[in-house]
């Protein structure tokens, strides 16, 4: 039996509740659904990384690592983002190592945004934006990506911009929509921002996952960008590792100074032996570079799997997720739909509508295809029984 406290509850997060995530977690594992829904991989990581943390435990290093992190850790990053991306961060006050993407996001957010502010990000959207802007006493702006390109409508942007715009969120390359900004966004971006205050906050963890040789148009591939924009990174989507949970950020030294201090009481510093084995990892360019390669096998078998299936495919440019369609032969909201899928056909997906404040929805499903091949094959076959009505 669970206790009630002897205070009034008073919340800060009165709109976060049971969530879709974890309903449809739940259905798929009451009815043992093949999951494509989670975005964690569903395979192992390289066991030679394990390896390295192993070592890196027994030779002692298992102490707190140093507060911004360990610093051979902070030069291969630095070198990798150099040759990358063309921009040069200083390793001792423009680099920090998190415990987690979700946590840089959270202490960019923290030290940079006011109550009162307001901030601009975009929907479909990764859950943790709205709350944590909602938790400084801020306001989440959200303005909705274009359906179905998942394209950012500059002139809306432009629009909502106000005195009290502090922040804008980007997220590149995209979760949910699977989609990436081009080097024109980034230019209008730019011109947006030109002699304001606004700060760029981009969540950058699908970097090293950009399909049909397209680049990342990360804010460090621009120059004028990079000088007001929080990069924000994860070694769990690069390295197959999202228990891990190290990840980190980027910024010009003023704007890195604040996030430090929140970061400092937060977490203070990022697991040790972790980050002593990823310094050695990031100096082989392969270990990140072939990731697209490996995900584009995925995404095009996932793709032609589904060819007999009911659903219409959006494209995927990047991330590990697949948008799919059926307001063709349909109109039950998309959590009906998922909720049939789970328990009529075994295989969970998320309904896109998760992704909105609002409850948006477009009958769009999103499919992740970060899982093994004989996953993808159930997933997809279970897909196809599915008939149109
Ligand atoms: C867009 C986006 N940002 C951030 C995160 C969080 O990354 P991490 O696991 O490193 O906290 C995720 C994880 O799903 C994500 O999809």
């Amino acid at each position: 039996m669970s206790m009630a406290s002897a205070v009034t509850r008073r919340t800060k997060l009165p709109d976060v509740g049971t969530t879709i995530f974890s309903v449809i977690g739940q259905l798929a594992a009451q009815h043992n659904a093949i999951n494509l829904a989670q975005g964690a991989p569903g395979f192992p990581c390289d066991a030679a990384l394990i390896a390295r943390v192993n070592q890196a435990m027994r030779d002692g290093h298992n102490q707190y690592a140093p507060m911004t992190g360990y610093l051979p850790l902070k030069e291969a990053l630095a070198e990798k983002i150099a040759n990358l991306y063309g921009q040069t961060y200083d390793v001792a006050s423009e680099i920090l190592i998190t415990a987690s993407a979700s946590e840089g996001l959270y202490a960019a957010i923290a030290a940079l945004v006011h109550a009162g502010d307001e901030v601009i990000f975009f929907e479909p959207a990764f859950d943790s934006y709205a709350p944590v802007i909602r938790l400084q006493g801020a306001t989440p702006v959200a303005l909705k990506l274009k359906v179905p390109q998942f394209a950012i409508d500059w002139d809306e942007v432009r629009a909502a911009i106000t005195p009290r715009t502090r922040m804008i969120v980007i997220n590149t390359p995209h979760n949910p929509s699977g989609q990436a900004l081009s080097a024109e966004d980034l230019t209008q971006l730019a011109a947006l921002t030109r002699h304001s205050d606004i700060i760029v906050l981009s969540d950058e963890v699908y970097e090293h996952i950009l399909f049909d040789g397209r680049r990342h148009h990360g804010m460090a591939t621009h120059p004028e960008l990079a000088q007001r924009s929080v990069i924000v990174s994860s070694f769990g989507k690069t390295f197959h590792v999202t228990g891990w949970r190290v990840g980190y950020c980027v910024a010009p030294a003023d704007l890195m100074d604040e996030v430090v201090k929140v970061h400092q009481f937060l977490m203070y510093a990022a697991d040790t032996p972790m980050q002593v084995a990823f310094a050695e990892w990031l100096r082989e360019p392969s270990h990140y570079l072939s990731l697209s390669n490996f995900y584009q096998q995925k995404r095009d078998l996932l793709a032609s799997l589904l060819q007999e299936s009911p659903f219409q495919l959006l494209p995927t440019a990047g991330s590990f997720f697949m948008l799919a369609s059926y307001d063709h032969f349909s109109d039950e909201s998309d959590s009906d739909m998922v909720k049939r899928l789970i328990t009529a056909h075994g295989v969970a997906a998320i309904p896109l509508s998760a992704f909105y404040t609002d409850g948006t929805d477009n009958r769009l499903i999103r499919l992740s295809f970060a899982k093994d091949e004989a996953t993808l094959q159930a997933g997809a076959q279970a897909l196809c029984l599915l008939k149109a009505r």
